[in-house]
């Protein structure tokens, strides 16, 4: 479903040049759930984004069902991303003026896939299934760290997306919450294959999904 080829990523800073990934060669099927570990600063969260259509290679090239999105016109790649790929960052990145509600509602929005009445009923129950029933109105800067990863949770999964890409997702929650969390992807994969890559430091995940990818310099070091 989502295929790196000889993957390169060089950002160039303060006139160097910083070679983050080296040639990842990475297959993700249909359906599957992969961990992707390994030290800070490995280059796991550019990874991601270039595996989610939110950044641009240096080199290389990465397939979504067998399309080059990087070669969609711009138009086409947003629409993958805003109704195929739910992307959850490591810094949720929600926006400050929107509450949780309107955050986790936007790219249902955007996509005007759900009616509004709809949408705001899937955004209310998802808010609920990731025990946020009771924060609907708060902004960001009203909820915990835990939280604001909750809502990102849920804003991720508005548009019912086929591919989850999740940065750390319980990197902010407590044991408990934590595995709450994890019982909600886990069960999207087994019900509603929903693919599933999974950036985390957490051995209890790896051992859930069918393989960890371990990065390394820049570099698979075991696959
Ligand atoms: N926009 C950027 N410009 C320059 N360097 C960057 C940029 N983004 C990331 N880097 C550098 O690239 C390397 C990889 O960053 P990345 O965020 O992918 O690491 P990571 O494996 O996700 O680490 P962590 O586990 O700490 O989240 C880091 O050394 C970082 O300093
Ligand atoms: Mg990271």
């Amino acid at each position: 479903m989502i295929e790196a080829k000889n993957l390169h990523k060089t950002y160039n800073h303060d006139l160097k040049e910083l070679q983050v990934l080296k040639g990842i060669n990475l297959n993700i099927k249909n359906n599957e759930i992969v961990c992707i570990a390994g030290p800070s600063g490995a280059g796991k969260s550019t990874l991601l984004h270039l595996l989610g259509g939110l950044d641009y290679p240096t080199s290389g090239s990465v397939l979504f069902d067998g399309d080059d999105i990087y070669k969609m016109p711009f138009n086409s790649l947003a629409a993958l991303r805003n109704k195929d790929i739910g992307f959850v960052f490591q810094f949720y990145h929600l926006f400050s003026e929107f509450n949780a509600l309107e955050n986790v509602l936007l790219p249902a929005v955007v996509s005007a896939r759900f009616k509004r009445k709809d949408a705001e009923n899937r955004a209310r129950q998802l808010l609920s299934m990731v025990g946020l029933a009771k924060r609907l109105t708060h902004r960001p800067s009203e909820l915990s760290g835990g939280e604001q990863q909750r809502v990102a949770i849920a804003r991720a999964l508005i548009n019912n997306p086929r591919a989850l890409l999740c940065d750390e997702p319980t990197g902010n929650l407590d044991s408990k919450t934590g595995t709450q969390i994890l019982d909600i992807l886990f069960s999207l994969n087994k019900e509603k294959s929903v693919t599933q890559v999974l950036v985390t430091h957490n051995e209890e995940i790896a051992k859930f999904c069918t393989r960890t990818i371990y990065l390394k310099d820049g570099q698979i070091s075991k696959n």
